[in-house]
């Protein structure tokens, strides 16, 4: 019998190497090389062949005379979930859907799956990680019963494709991508190999049959989805599905989408019979807010297409030994030091010797420069122990001179802050250019971060 093959293969990036090393060239990571069988010769044509979606030859074309087609799309009843699918589900969509073991996944995929079977549509539902009974307990659970939705436990892909050629589904759902495999490939379930081989089939299977597929993947402790990041290039969508396991808010983030926008988010909660969408978001991060608390503020941040109101808090205390600590939840930590410089600098505290500490409340992650402002005045605010009006928003970009740099959509941010009753917003004067905002709000343009203080902190 001929020796197999064998090569190393970074779990990380999937690079390939003949021996083993302890760092990655690809990506840098260390002990992420692990041996693995090379695929045999057919397995590797069949998978790769396909991929590409068509074997119809074609050839350059004038742009001008490519006819385009809407996307047709299906809609769930968890407007959410359309939302960050860029609106509803696409017809031969391969979507990805990672998170935490734990945080919702299945239950989410359940729900959307009986929501499409009770549309009509035949829904398939492949678990290779619960038996058939835990997941009509789960689904009686959540109240589910359709004819249309069909639930199947199984890992091999060759059986699935047979399975989806018999019933002819327009929904399938793998859940999840690490215990599926290809009989072909002989390393793991959960490998590198067998994860790109599987999906690559999986993408063949749903380009070719107009079927809209979701597959799961679990996170690794280092957040991103299990086995390589070359997953995320394969798939037309990658959906985060995150939260605090003991908080009930769950956030779904797109960020990747080939069909709509990224870094769209719906807010969902966990109750006893199974998710809900939230509809009013900035609620319920406003809702714990302390009244009169030096070191918060609220910002108008942009999620996507929509506008959210969020808490942001700063704690700025002596330090009591050695190097002063900056520390974030929720944003970049580097904007931290960053700002205290300017502030610093421009502004004349002297923070160097301080402590400080930042944190976006309600668990969410905020990452555009419109929320510097806010940050900057929170730690001013603690800093000076004086506490801002809790009727105040304020939006921003900030630049290292501390100027107050203009920002996108700011009618929007301004109706969302309006709508939730804030009745000051501090923003950038370049924003404003004539605008006076909505009734019973006042619009306060400033152009830079010492100005915006005065404004704020009075100072
Ligand atoms: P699950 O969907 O199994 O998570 P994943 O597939 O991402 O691993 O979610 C399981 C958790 O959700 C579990 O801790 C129980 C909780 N849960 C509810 O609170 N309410 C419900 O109706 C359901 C079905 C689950
Ligand atoms: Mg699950």
């Amino acid at each position: 019998m001929a020796k197999r093959k064998t090569k190393f293969i970074c779990q990380e990036c999937g690079y390939e190497s003949p021996k083993w090393m302890g760092k990655c060239p690809g990506c840098s990571q260390w002990n992420k090389m692990v041996e693995e069988v090379e695929v045999t010769g057919t397995a590797r044509r069949g998978a790769f062949t396909h991929s590409q979606g068509s074997t119809i030859l074609t050839k350059p074309t004038p742009i001008t005379s490519i006819e385009t087609v809407n996307e047709p799309r299906i809609l769930t009843k968890l407007n959410e979930f359309n939302r960050v699918l860029g609106g509803g589900v696409v017809k031969g969509s391969l979507v990805l859907i990672g998170g935490d073991p734990g945080i919702g996944k299945s239950t989410l995929l359940l729900q959307v799956s009986s929501q499409l079977a009770n549309k009509g549509h035949l829904v398939l539902y492949i678990s290779g990680e619960e038996s058939l009974r835990q997941t009509k307990l789960r689904a009686e659970r959540l109240h589910i019963a359709s004819d249309h939705l069909f639930v199947y436990s199984e890992t091999n892909l060759e059986e699935i494709n047979r399975t989806i050629d018999s019933i002819n589904p327009s929904f399938v759902i793998i859940d999840s991508i690490q215990t599926v495999f290809h009989p072909d490939v002989t390393s793991a379930p959960g490998s590198v190999s067998q994860v790109r081989e599987c999906t690559a089939e999986l993408m063949r299977i749903g380009k070719t049959k107009g079927i809209a597929i979701f597959i799961v993947g679990h996170v690794t402790k280092e957040g991103s989805i299990a086995g390589p990041r070359l997953l995320e290039h394969m798939v037309d969508t990658v959906l985060y599905f995150e939260g605090e396991r003991h908080h009930t808010y769950r956030i779904l983030r797109s960020v990747k989408n080939r069909f709509g926008s990224t870094n769209e988010m719906g807010i969902f909660e966990m109750k006893e019979f199974g998710l809900e969408e939230v509809e009013n978001p900035s609620e319920i991060f406003l809702e714990e807010r302390s009244r009169g608390a030096a070191g918060s503020t609220v910002v108008a941040s942009m999620e996507g297409t929509r506008p959210i109101l969020v808490e942001i808090q700063a704690l700025v205390s002596p330090t009591s030994f050695g190097n002063p600590r900056r520390m974030a939840t929720g944003v970049d930590h580097n904007r931290v030091p960053l700002l205290m410089a300017v502030l610093e600098k421009r502004v004349g505290m002297l923070l160097a010797n301080q402590d400080a500490y930042l944190k976006v409340a309600g668990g969410v992650k905020l990452d555009e420069p419109a929320i510097d402002l806010a940050i900057a005045v929170s730690i001013a605010s603690s800093f000076r122990d004086k506490p801002t009006r809790t009727t105040d928003c304020i939006i921003g970009e900030v630049g290292l001179t501390g100027e107050v740099r203009r920002v996108s959509r700011i009618e929007q941010r301004v109706q969302e802050a309006a709508k939730m009753g804030f009745e000051r917003i501090i923003l950038p004067a370049n924003n404003l250019g004539g605008w006076t905002g909505p009734k019973g709000v006042q619009l306060i343009g400033v152009t830079s971060v010492s100005e915006a203080l005065r404004a704020a902190l009075g100072e």
